[in-house]
């Protein structure tokens, strides 16, 4: 095993021995190759780099107590990986293909899998791009599907702490009818001002609005946004925000522990009212948040007074990450050992 010192690990990228690749030539996936290069040849004219034909899943590899790896809702991911690959015509990739590639990458790159009580796990991300050179506006006649790997800690420094985050009014990140539901680069690259303006302002994260009202809450940068107030789970309903498999599957939890569970528009002055808030998302799992600044009107919203998540908050990640690595019966059939 790599000798890492596992549970300091920030968000970020570390390199692996391997990682794995496909191509999808004349309509038809290729052979799965398996790459020691951290590097991709990608010719000068593809669609990718020009046209942003690409798309990307982010996923995890939790290690049980039983020395077991586990893959949470694989085919949530699959099926979102799919809805992108239409979404901005590009060839999607099969089922079957999914699934070898991201059990090979993280079966080749065991030894970066960080042990069980660490906090840290293998993020895996599968990504999808026009590889094929078009000089006109269309999609390409090739792509390319390669998946890798690398061991992280929490997405946000705080870990279950509460984190802080900035509301930004001055750009969007996407358009009711355009790209935010599916996980296309360009969402990012359009987030990328709202990330440095909440940061430059010492926030963590920049929470979007609505784009046409700016009136509703629409996500935390990589995450959904969730409020609790009167037993009551509540989270965004927006064709703007990416539908987040974390959210999909707290929203259950949430409803099997005894809460209501509403999904419909969140005005930003409905946070005034609300017991606990966070950020859920595969890298952020759920990150309570203890203060949310409206920059722009210089408002500002807090929770979490004695500087710890609340105590809905705080049953729903313990069930959710039990589930993730083992440590809780998985009675939905949403983990999968990898062999
Ligand atoms: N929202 C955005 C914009 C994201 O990038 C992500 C991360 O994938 C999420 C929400 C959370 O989605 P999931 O829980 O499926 O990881
Ligand atoms: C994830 O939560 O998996 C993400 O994809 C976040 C990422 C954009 C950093």
């Amino acid at each position: 095993m790599q000798n890492l010192e596992w549970s300091k690990l920030p968000f970020g990228y570390l390199k692996t021995d391997y990682n794995v690749r496909c191509y999808n030539r004349d309509g038809k996936w290729g052979e799965l190759e398996i790459s020691s290069s951290e590097y991709i040849n990608l010719h000068i004219a593809s669609t990718a780099i020009h046209y942003g034909q690409q798309a990307f899943e982010g996923m995890k590899a939790y290690m049980g107590k039983d020395g077991n790896i586990r893959i949470f809702r694989w085919e949530e991911n699959f099926k979102r990986l799919e809805r992108s690959a239409n979404g901005i015509l590009m060839q999607p990739v099969t089922k079957e293909l999914f699934k070898k590639a991201i059990t090979t990458a993280v079966l080749m790159n065991k030894r970066f899998m960080p042990p069980y009580g660490t906090g840290a796990t293998l993020y895996i991300r599968p990504l999808l791009i026009g590889s094929g050179a078009e000089v006109g506006v269309k999609p390409a006649g090739e792509y390319l599907f390669a998946v890798f790997v690398s061991p992280v800690g929490p997405y946000f420094k705080e870990g279950f702490n509460p984190v802080k985050i900035a509301v930004v009014r001055d750009s969007d990140r996407a358009a009711p009818l355009g790209t935010g539901s599916i996980k296309v680069g360009g969402n990012y690259a359009s987030s990328l001002k709202g990330v440095i303006k909440a940061r430059d302002a010492g926030y963590s994260s920049p929470m979007y609005l609505d784009s046409v009202e700016k009136k509703y809450i629409d996500e935390i940068g990589a995450a959904n946004f969730f409020g609790i107030k009167d037993n009551t789970y509540i989270t965004p309903k927006s064709t703007s925000i990416l539908p987040s498999i974390t959210n999909m599957s707290l929203m259950q939890l949430a409803e099997e522990m005894g809460l209501k569970v509403e999904r419909r528009p969140v005005a930003v002055e409905e946070l005034e009212s609300f017991e606990e808030v966070g950020a859920c998302g595969t890298a952020a799992i759920i990150s309570p948040i203890g203060e949310i600044f409206d920059i722009d009107v210089d408002k500002k919203y807090t929770f979490c007074k004695d500087g710890k998540a609340g105590p809905i908050s705080t049953k729903l990640y313990n069930k959710l990450v039990g589930i993730q690595f083992g440590d809780e019966p998985d009675t939905h059939g949403w983990v999968e050992i990898l062999k």
